[in-house]
């Protein structure tokens, strides 16, 4: 794993923006994992002002996205299709119908098997990855065994926690999403993981000063990639006792 630790939320967010611009000039027509959360929303405002002023060009770039909330409607304020539009795709020149968000809307099964159909078809250059408090990476909570494919998860309590900082309040979060698997994720050629705020240490030390990969934390599995960078600030390397 290659590890930066650096000053600032602002620095990782450069540095998660030099990578996918690496990717998007070297590959126009390539294809981007994207997340959600609050991680990386800087990544996205530097790759909207590296589109307005210095003309990076995302119009043959098509994108999937790692997870959505069941029972959202696309324009509802805290669905995944609505934060990825508001946060990125309304403000580069991509074209929308090469964005893809698994369906929060409908027969949960069809918008799986599109979603894994979709998901079979892609070939994914860079795949973005945040964390949660407990280690879920896109909503694959701890568990004794992990999904391989997408599939329907149960969000944990601590999760409805960790997100009803985003809703009017803790009842009005979802209690199911569809998520890519870990197999899946897996196999995007590299991966990037941004990991910021002393919540998420725990499970930055499992990923950075502990040698175990273990499904109860499943970030731990990143270490198992061959191409897989963690983006880190010099506080949570503090925190945690990485010295690099
Ligand atoms: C949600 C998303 C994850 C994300 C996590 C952490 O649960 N499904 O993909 O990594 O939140 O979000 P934040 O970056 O806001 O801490």
């Amino acid at each position: 794993m290659q590890v930066f630790v650096v000053d600032s939320y602002e620095e990782q967010c450069a540095i998660g923006a030099d990578l996918i611009e690496a990717v998007v000039r070297s590959q126009p027509d390539c294809c981007l994992g994207l997340a959600t959360g609050s991680s990386p929303v800087g990544i996205y405002q530097e790759l909207a002002r590296r589109f307005r002023e210095e003309g990076l060009d995302f119009s043959q770039v098509s994108t999937v996205n790692l997870d959505e909330y069941v029972g959202l409607a696309p324009d509802h304020e805290q669905s995944y299709r609505y934060f990825m539009d508001s946060n990125l795709f309304d403000h580069i020149n991509i074209d929308k119908a090469h964005t893809y968000v698994a369906k929060g809307l409908g027969d949960v099964e069809k918008n799986l098997e599109e979603f894994r159909a979709v998901l079979r078809d892609s070939h994914v250059a860079l795949q973005l990855l945040g964390v949660g408090p407990d280690g879920h990476i896109a909503f694959n909570e701890p568990a004794d065994e992990l999904h391989a494919s997408a599939h329907m998860e149960y969000i944990d309590e601590s999760t409805i926690d960790a997100n009803a900082r985003f809703f009017a309040s803790r009842d009005e979060v979802p209690r199911t999403a569809l998520t890519m698997g870990i197999g899946e994720i897996m196999r995007a050629k590299k991966l990037v993981t941004i990991i910021s705020g002393s919540n998420k240490a725990e499970a930055a030390r499992k990923l950075l000063v502990e040698d175990v990969i273990t499904p109860r934390c499943p970030v731990t599995l990143m270490k198992a990639h061959p191409d897989s960078t963690v983006i880190i600030t010099k506080a949570l390397a503090e925190q945690i006792g990485y010295k690099g």
